[in-house]
């Protein structure tokens, strides 16, 4: 039972808090805050980490079912969620169905929205002071962050969590537009899909409305991104 759970601070991020339990696992705990722009926005929005708590343990186990290996462990319930303590590569693994965010930035010859002929996956180092920059899948094998298998296997795995993810969200009348992954290395140097699935990971919508961090990047108050996000549960039946 995750309750009984007890760990170590070791991290403080924008979004979560992370617990080291054991050599094994982790805690990851789900800030009641939302951030934006680096964090020079920032908002406390009560009900939020329960939220995306509850939003990525329900993806994390869908994907399960369809054999994607995640480090979802069990969840209180509440904000927090026990993981698989990895080693995790600092990149930013970004899939995309439509042009939006900073995709439009760099390329401007195609209109926001478009719907782009085949997903796009692309990789960003994860450095905050960088800004976390676009690198080439050369970039990452130079650098030695991965190797060519691992690498292989994260675009597989990504492209094949757009299509659960975007069927499932059709399914409800919803359009996945865009979203982030981090995998880690676990001890037998298999790579696992981690962190987290959330509204504040990607862009979802319905009729054209947000139901994602996007509504807050534009100007909404955190009271109103948390009810997007309990609307994004309801109408997906997270619980
Ligand atoms: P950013 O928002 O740019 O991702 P952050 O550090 O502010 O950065 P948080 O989500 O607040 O992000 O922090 C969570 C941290 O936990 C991240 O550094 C993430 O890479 C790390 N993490 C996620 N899953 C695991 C895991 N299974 N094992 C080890 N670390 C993990
Ligand atoms: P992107 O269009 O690259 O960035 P921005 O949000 O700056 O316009 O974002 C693509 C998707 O990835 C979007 O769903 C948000 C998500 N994302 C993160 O979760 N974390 C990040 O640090 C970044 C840059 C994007």
């Amino acid at each position: 039972m995750i309750g009984s759970w007890v760990g170590n601070l070791i991290y403080e991020g924008k979004a979560k808090r992370v617990y080291r339990v054991n050599d094994e696992l982790l805690i990851m705990e789900f800030k009641d805050e939302v951030t934006a722009f680096d964090g020079a926005r920032r908002e406390n929005a009560p009900g939020k980490g329960r939220l995306a708590a509850a939003q990525t343990v329900f993806f994390m186990r869908l994907l399960s079912k369809y054999g994607i290996r995640n480090h979802l462990v069990d969840w209180d319930g509440d904000r927090k969620v026990l993981v698989r303590s990895l080693k995790m590569i600092p990149i930013e693994v970004i899939v995309r169905n439509y042009a939006y965010g900073s995709f439009l930035k760099r390329m401007p010859l195609i209109k926001p929205m478009t719907k782009f002929s085949r997903p796009l996956v692309e990789f960003h180092l994860k450095s905050d002071e960088l800004h976390d920059p676009l690198i080439t899948s050369d970039d990452i094998i130079e650098a030695g962050l991965v190797n060519n298998d691992q690498l292989s296997e994260m675009v597989d795995t990504a492209l094949k969590v757009n299509t659960i993810l975007s069927n499932f969200m059709m399914s409800k009348g919803l359009t996945l537009v865009d979203f982030k992954l981090e995998f880690g290395i676990d001890k037998l140097g298999n790579v696992v899909l981690a962190d987290e699935l959330s509204g504040d990971t990607m862009r979802v919508l319905i009729n054209n409305k947000h139901l994602d961090k996007e509504l807050f990047r534009k100007g909404a108050s955190a009271l109103e991104l948390v009810k997007a996000y309990e609307e994004m549960n309801r109408l997906l039946g997270i619980p």
